[in-house]
């Protein structure tokens, strides 16, 4: 099979299976865990049950009819592509976005390259002395992002296909509240949906991050926590009280002057994390809180929400 016959067969672009083909070239892929294995595999890696039970509906058995050779050689060469790239910490995009609703190979296919690269990315996390229990809480993101996704009716998945490759390379590790992602001099902080951020655990996790990566990543140097959010956003102050949580977390950081960010529509990412939708038209977005408010509002009124960065020293 040539690639342009992968591609069409998969329904994406051939330069999309060109890039998987030159980054993975003919390096060395991994296996997939046993199936037996999987259910208590997926269950660490807090995966709910309905998200579970499709995943082991579509596992890529030999001989599964589910399973095309371009399947095949996509899963194979994806694995490839990431692992070939273990301690990288720069966004990665796994291959193409495929047409997830032909069935449960192509709807979960990336999340099976994951599975396979649990082992290796532990084996990593060993190298580096990081605990188990740090591992697994941060490989876990899986099962979040999927129950996420399943919310948005699959509209989440593209992001997180890439997002998930920076877990499975080592590129970022769950401390308390915060996800702490390296990579040049500041430790990039990311907030996962987990409940309210409280000041109080947003203070443990930096302090736990402070003593985290002198420990297990001593060649790395660190001077700053960084942070590019919508929850950075100031024009957020003109509608949340003074002590809500967002407030308090903007409030630690010095912000780099505005950028328009290049291929990111920051109202769409306020719609992602405050509704879970990208779609959904403003009269139809539920108002329940504060900010569900503040956000329909200023869209409203013609107003566009921001994308800031920001940091502060370590
Ligand atoms: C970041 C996050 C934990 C902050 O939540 P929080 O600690 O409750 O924040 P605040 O105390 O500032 O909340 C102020 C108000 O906004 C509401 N609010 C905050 N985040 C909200 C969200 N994502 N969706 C809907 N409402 C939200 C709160 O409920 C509160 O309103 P209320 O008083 O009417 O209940 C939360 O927004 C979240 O889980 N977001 C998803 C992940 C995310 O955005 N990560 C960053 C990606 S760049």
């Amino acid at each position: 099979m040539d690639l342009d016959d992968i591609a069409a067969r998969l329904g994406v672009p051939v330069e999309d299976v060109d890039r998987v083909h030159r980054l993975a070239g003919d390096r060395p892929s991994a296996p997939l865990p046993a199936k037996a294995d999987a259910p208590a595999i997926l269950d660490r890696l807090a995966v709910r049950p309905d998200d579970a039970a499709e995943i082991m509906a579509g596992w890529p058995d030999p001989g599964s009819p589910l399973w095309t050779p371009e399947l095949h050689w996509l899963l194979d060469r994806s694995i490839a592509l990431v692992r070939a790239d273990l301690g990288g910490h720069v966004w990665l995009s796994p291959g193409p976005e495929l047409p997830r609703e032909r069935g449960p190979a192509w709807r979960h296919l990336y999340v099976y390259a994951y599975l396979a690269l649990v082992d290796v990315v532990m084996g990593y996390h060993r190298d580096h002395g990081v605990a188990d229990a740090v591992s697994w809480v941060t490989l876990s993101d899986l099962g979040r992002n999927l129950a996420i996704d399943r919310r948005m009716h699959r509209e989440g998945w593209p992001v997180m296909q890439s997002w998930l490759t920076l877990h499975a390379r080592g590129g970022i590790y769950e401390l308390g509240r915060l996800q702490h992602h390296r990579g040049g001099t500041a430790i990039d902080l990311h907030i996962p949906e987990s409940g309210p951020m409280t000041p109080e655990a947003v203070a443990a996790s930096l302090d736990e991050a402070r003593a985290f990566f002198p420990r297990h990543f001593p060649d790395e140097r660190y001077t700053a926590f960084s942070c590019g959010s919508w929850l950075l956003d100031p024009q957020l102050l003109e509608y949340l009280p003074e002590d809500s949580n967002i407030v308090r977390f903007q409030r630690r950081f010095e912000l780099e002057p505005y950028e328009e960010p290049e291929g990111l529509d920051a109202d769409v990412e306020v719609l992602r994390f405050a509704f879970r939708t990208l779609t959904t038209p403003l009269d139809r977005l539920p108002r329940r809180t504060v900010l569900q408010h503040a956000i329909v509002d200023h869209l409203k009124a013609g107003r566009h929400w921001h994308w800031r960065r920001g940091s502060f020293p370590i």
